[in-house]
């Protein structure tokens, strides 16, 4: 594969802050969609990208783009692509697609007519056909196709880089991993910025993300398998290259703190940070949240109370909300406190007024990181 396109994709709504991410880490955006940044690179850059992003959830590589305005003429286009000399000849391969035109009903007919290509062509090239199937464990293509406009890539990640491999017990109602990672980009926080203490941890996401962060471990570090490795031209000494640019350092300045009354969740989230290799560097504490230990200076609160996604869950988090309230303002005095919440009000139950509304998605439901400013003393002094 050569230099091309390169498509970070992410969940709704996590676009500004994956744009911070790509360009801390050098990168020129050429194009900026709603769920996807363009820019590009080859080999060194997908790899790179796969290591390094927190809050995206795949990084495309284009093929190649035509036009196509039926069935027929997406298979005669695609089976002018070399597959043959892209894909590994004993491969197996897998489609997921974004198809909106006049020209197919159901995505998967889309999907049947590149696979049919693909596999038409190595066959004549070749001499036999690679398998296919829904599993992301090996070469992995992504179609999309508006109007007439067919782009077709590899998608690098194969599997989802929105996982990071650490949690293997969710526990309730666990955030998407790039998710909670968005949540503190969005936060502005960093090693440098003070304390980070993490309430209701649940399984301990938004604190394992902060000291990965902290420790400067990138989630692709232990992972074994992407998609890219399944692309012919894999030079896996190029992998092991950048591996070994990662320095993990666990003396690290901020102090994270994580608590949730229930003892479940915290061996959930010990566990998981144990696996993140970041369990020493997190304080676990079993308490109810407003007798979190919360150290003076500087730093960032962040909470995500659960919101009553059921009907009749609302009443009795209304007093939840309430204390949350309280807590920030007797306790928290000094910090920047976030709620992440899919309802706005109980929201409103907090008392104090956010400085800034940043829109999120959970799954379906329309979120928000609600940030307050939690002055020493009156706000006038
Ligand atoms: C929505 S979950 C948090 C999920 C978490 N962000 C994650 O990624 O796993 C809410 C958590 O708040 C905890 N919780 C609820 N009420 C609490 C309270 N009064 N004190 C401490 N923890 C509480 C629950 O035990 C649960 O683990």
């Amino acid at each position: 594969m050569r230099r091309s396109k390169l498509v970070v994709n992410c969940q709704p709504l996590i676009i500004p802050h994956l744009q911070k991410e790509v360009e801390d880490l050098g990168y020129r955006i050429l194009r900026k969609d709603r769920t996807g940044l363009t820019v590009e690179g080859g080999w060194k850059e997908v790899m790179h990208l796969n290591m390094n992003l927190r809050s995206a959830s795949k990084v495309l590589w284009l093929i190649k783009s035509f036009e196509a305005n039926s069935p027929d003429a997406l298979y005669k286009e695609a089976k002018k692509i070399p597959w043959h000399k892209l894909i590994p000849k004993d491969g197996f391969i897998s489609i997921q697609s974004f198809v909106k035109n006049d020209h197919i009903l159901d995505t998967r007919f889309a999907n049947l007519k590149l696979k049919d290509a693909i596999v038409d062509k190595m066959q004549e090239e070749n001499g036999f056909r690679p398998d296919s199937g829904k599993e992301r464990d090996r070469t992995v293509l992504y179609l999309y196709w508006y109007l007439n406009k067919v782009y077709v890539y590899f998608d690098t990640s194969g599997e989802t880089i929105s996982k990071h491999g650490y949690r293997k017990i969710p526990f309730k109602a666990p955030m998407l991993e790039s998710l909670a990672s968005a949540c503190l980009t969005a936060a502005d926080w960093n090693d440098q910025k003070g304390t980070f203490i993490n309430p209701m941890c649940g399984s301990g996401t938004l604190a394992i993300e902060a000291a990965l962060m902290a420790a400067g471990i990138p989630p692709g570090w232990k992972r074994k398998n992407f998609g890219f490795m399944h692309i012919n031209g894999y030079d896996p000494s190029l992998w092991k290259e950048e591996v070994a640019k990662v320095e993990p350092n666990l003396k690290i300045k901020s102090t994270i703190i994580a608590s949730d009354w229930n003892g479940d969740a915290l061996k959930a989230a010990e566990a998981n940070a144990k696996l993140a290799g970041v369990n020493h560097i997190i304080n676990f504490e079993r308490c109810s949240f407003e007798k979190t230990f919360v150290p003076s200076g500087k730093g960032v609160v962040m909470l995500n109370p659960e919101y009553g996604e059921r009907l009749g869950d609302e009443g009795p988090l209304q007093q939840v909300y309430s204390e949350i309230g309280d807590f920030f303002k007797q306790s928290c005095k000094g910090k920047v406190g976030y709620i992440f919440t899919g309802n706005l009000s109980l929201a409103k139950k907090i008392g104090l007024r956010p400085k800034r509304r940043i829109e999120f998605m959970n799954a379906k439901i329309d979120c928000r990181l609600l940030e307050y400013e939690l002055y020493e003393g009156s706000r006038k002094k």
